[in-house]
């Protein structure tokens, strides 16, 4: 197979590195996680999901395989998106799950018309508020948003930080799990929560590892290796990072819903617009 990159590993940005990789849980706790926080938000065959910065589909595709639900994925990245649409395909989901190109700061959907939002592992490095207020638009009265991000578990010194956005973006800001509820909070949210929070514990290198169960991707990992010698090396600089900083970090699913306005009788609607402040 010819692998036709443009770049060279050491010019690509984390983000075109796992769309060039095509990874599919490029997130904290890898699939495993997945799996323990979709438990945890029981969805069901009617709901209408939304997932957010999808990657390479793995997400969406597990979900319409076991729970049969209607999903749709949405990333940046052209070449994720593409990746996605190739896993659904040969999964034998395509009738359930769609993928397109789209920002999330600017979601192309109407507003109310989604049952849950999922996320993994991209607010992280945008702007929290601005993310979770187009969840918010695009979520039904009653909705729910669960996204799994990193989260700081302790003040990250100054070469720390350094280190981290070297590593994975200078865009790239955890907080501390009170922060990441306060921005949902402030834009809205109702019965916030962190659901599953825990230390992240690394085996080793969490994406060579993701890529190797991948069958996805394990198929041409040989050749992206011997077209691209710096592979490898950059891949162990982000682990060897994580797995001496790890007690800094740890990660969770944020949560929280979309308010129902209360329905007011006409004497509770008199009352309120006479007494409003
Ligand atoms: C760390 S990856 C996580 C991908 C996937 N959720 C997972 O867990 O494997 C972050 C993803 O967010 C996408 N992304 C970054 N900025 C975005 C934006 N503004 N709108 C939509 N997707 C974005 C990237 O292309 C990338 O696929």
């Amino acid at each position: 197979m010819v692998l036709k990159e443009s770049k060279s590993v050491a010019e690509m940005n984390y983000f075109e590195l796992l769309a060039w990789l095509g990874i599919g849980s490029s997130h904290p706790g890898g699939f495993p996680a997945t799996k323990q926080n979709l438990d945890a938000v029981q969805v069901t065959p009617d709901d209408y999901v939304l997932d957010a910065g999808c990657g390479s589909g793995l997400t969406a595709c597990h979900l319409a395989k076991t729970i049969g639900c209607k999903i749709i994925g949405i990333d940046i990245s052209p070449q994720m998106v593409e990746k996605a649409c190739l896993r659904a395909a040969k999964e034998g989901v395509s009738h359930l799950v769609e993928f397109r190109v789209a920002d999330v700061y600017s979601l192309p959907f109407a507003n109310n018309c989604f049952d849950l939002v999922i996320a993994e592992s991209i607010t992280v490095f945008l702007d929290k508020v601005k993310v979770y207020q187009e969840f918010l638009r695009v979520l039904k009265p009653g909705g729910r948003v669960a996204d799994l991000e990193m989260a700081i578990l302790r003040e990250l010194p100054a070469i720390i930080r350094k280190q981290m956005e070297e590593c994975f973006g200078s865009s790239t800001n955890p907080l501390p799990f009170e922060e990441w509820l306060k921005a949902l909070t402030q834009v809205g949210f109702q019965d916030v929560d962190i659901k599953n929070p825990q230390p992240l514990r690394t085996k080793g290198n969490t994406i060579l590892n993701e890529l190797k169960k991948d069958w996805l991707l394990v198929k041409d990992l040989t050749d992206k290796v011997k077209k691209q010698p710096g592979l490898l090396a950059r891949l162990q600089k982000n682990a060897g990072f994580i797995k001496r900083n790890q007690g800094y970090f740890g990660f969770g699913l944020v949560y929280g819903r979309k308010p129902i306005p209360e329905k007011l009788s006409f004497k509770g609607w008199i009352w309120k617009v006479l007494f409003r402040k």
